[in-house]
């Protein structure tokens, strides 16, 4: 199974950003992080993480013919890309959605995700383990 991972922007400060809410590790160790256990899941993944809205949609819409399916943190451009979730419904693959952070508990802007309009599931507030289990999903979705 080939899985797109997709970042949005700022998740490329993580270690520095807010660390109260984001924690310590840096961007690069989430990386390390989706590598291995795709690894042992026997995934074959694909990281990107853009500070771009368009970079994010190409990537999504690249997708369509050469993975099975997405996970994505959109980041801000979850509250406010319109074209994400376009995207998303366009190439029509299965999606994950995930945050580091619990944003149901967070400013109430963070609330709304357009993104998770076109998401299967959401997983939010646990960290890196976050893209583990939207991987693990994806997987026994694949089986059924
Ligand atoms: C985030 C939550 C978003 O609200 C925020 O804009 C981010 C990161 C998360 O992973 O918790 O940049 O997607």
């Amino acid at each position: 199974m080939k899985i797109l991972f997709l970042n949005g922007p700022n998740l490329n400060l993580l270690g520095r950003r807010e660390p109260e809410i984001y924690g310590n590790r840096t961007y690069g160790d989430l990386e390390q992080y989706i590598r291995d256990f795709c690894r042992e899941m026997n995934i074959d993944c694909e990281i990107l993480q853009s500070n771009h809205e368009g970079v994010l949609v190409d990537a999504i819409q690249n997708a369509m013919e050469s993975m099975d399916a997405i996970v994505i943190n959109p980041a801000a451009y979850t509250h406010t890309s319109i074209a994400i979730l376009d995207a998303l419904k366009a190439v029509a693959l299965p999606a994950v959605e995930v945050h580091l952070s619990d944003v149901s508990k967070r400013e109430p802007f963070r609330r709304l995700s357009y993104a998770g309009m076109a998401c299967e599931k959401t997983y939010a507030g646990h960290g890196f383990e976050g893209y583990r289990m939207a991987a693990e999903f994806l997987l026994n979705r694949e089986k059924q």
